[in-house]
């Protein structure tokens, strides 16, 4: 394990329920709702006493909320780091309570060691490999240049910076491929619908649209459409998480591709915090699994999807 916060920390309810407090990012998107609503009814299922509180994407908030679970000496806390820096001195006041900590769905970047137990959550990296991947294999057989507008998620969160990353090292491969801009949409549909129309009306030669996520896509679809264009056709859109909305956009033709990020890990993250609360050994990093899902896959997989 990667902390030693100590297994057994808290006082909790005062029998044998485990009280989890657990600070969500916000309610951002429909990955989020999903993310949310998974939690809360792998808690129920565990009888878990889950202490839930909602950061509305805000740093200051979590923190707030971590301190006041410390406060009420809860048996562990879980979160969702909406950034990915400025944890050090809350992670050390865990600690020193002696509650464990465990993350899920996003990774802080820490200069300090066993400040948490396990880190639960996708490989975001990878995600943005496959978006690279899906472009690069779309225009494999294309000479001239290919312009790729790209939207963000939010600003210095572990997603947006991890995504960029892998869309970048491959799609650097090959000097064809540029990105004319690059902008913060806030992983909300109506972040995605501004920041596309400020891309529109400043270039008219966009290929790609790459979206770190399914709202910002939707969000994009509404200004290429209003700008008279066909998204799908005349601008080729690849974005990340697989939310229903965005299937049944690829299954119209809308989006081309999506890059699968799973939302529904409330039962690992319950079975972690137990095995945590019981003091033991779990793996540094558990990885969730994923898919990629091209229109060709869509309408068949629309009836299959949970979230
Ligand atoms: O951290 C996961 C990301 O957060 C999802 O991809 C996005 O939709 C959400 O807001």
């Amino acid at each position: 394990a990667c902390g030693s916060g100590g297994g057994q920390g808290g006082q909790g309810g005062g029998d044998d329920t485990i009280v989890l407090g657990f600070s969500q990012v916000g309610a951002e998107s429909g990955w989020r709702t999903a993310n949310t609503e998974s939690i809360k009814a792998a808690a129920d299922e565990a009888g878990i006493e889950l202490k839930f509180s909602d950061a509305q994407q805000q740093q200051e908030n979590q923190i707030q909320a971590i301190r006041s679970f410390i406060q009420q000496d809860v048996d562990v806390i879980a979160f969702s780091p909406v950034v990915e820096s400025g944890w050090d001195t809350v992670l050390a006041e865990a600690r020193t309570a002696g509650i464990p900590v465990v993350l899920t769905d996003r990774a802080v970047e820490t200069g300090q060691e066993d400040v948490y137990e396990t880190f639960l959550g996708s490989d975001f990296v990878e995600e943005g490999r496959n978006a690279g991947r899906y472009v690069v294999e779309e225009f494999a057989d294309s000479d001239e240049d290919v312009n790729i507008v790209e939207l963000q998620g939010t600003t210095g969160s572990a997603p947006a910076i991890d995504r960029k990353e892998g869309f970048a090292e491959i799609i650097g491969e090959d000097d064809k491929f540029e990105i004319i801009a690059s902008q913060d949409g806030d992983f909300t549909r109506a972040g995605g619908q501004e920041v596309m129309q400020a891309f529109l009306g400043s270039h008219d030669d966009i290929d790609v649209l790459y979206a770190h996520n399914d709202d910002m896509a939707l969000g994009a679809i509404e200004s290429i459409e209003a700008a008279g264009l066909k998204p799908g056709e005349d601008i080729k859109i690849v974005s990340v998480d697989g939310i229903k909305a965005a299937f049944q956009a690829m299954a119209e033709g809308k989006i081309n591709q999506v890059v699968e990020c799973n939302p529904l890990i409330g039962p690992q993250l319950m079975d972690l915090v137990e095995k945590v609360h019981a003091g033991e050994e779990v793996p540094e990093r558990v990885e969730v699994e994923e898919g990629v899902f091209g229109q060709d896959q869509a309408e068949e997989e629309l009836p299959n999807r949970q979230y």
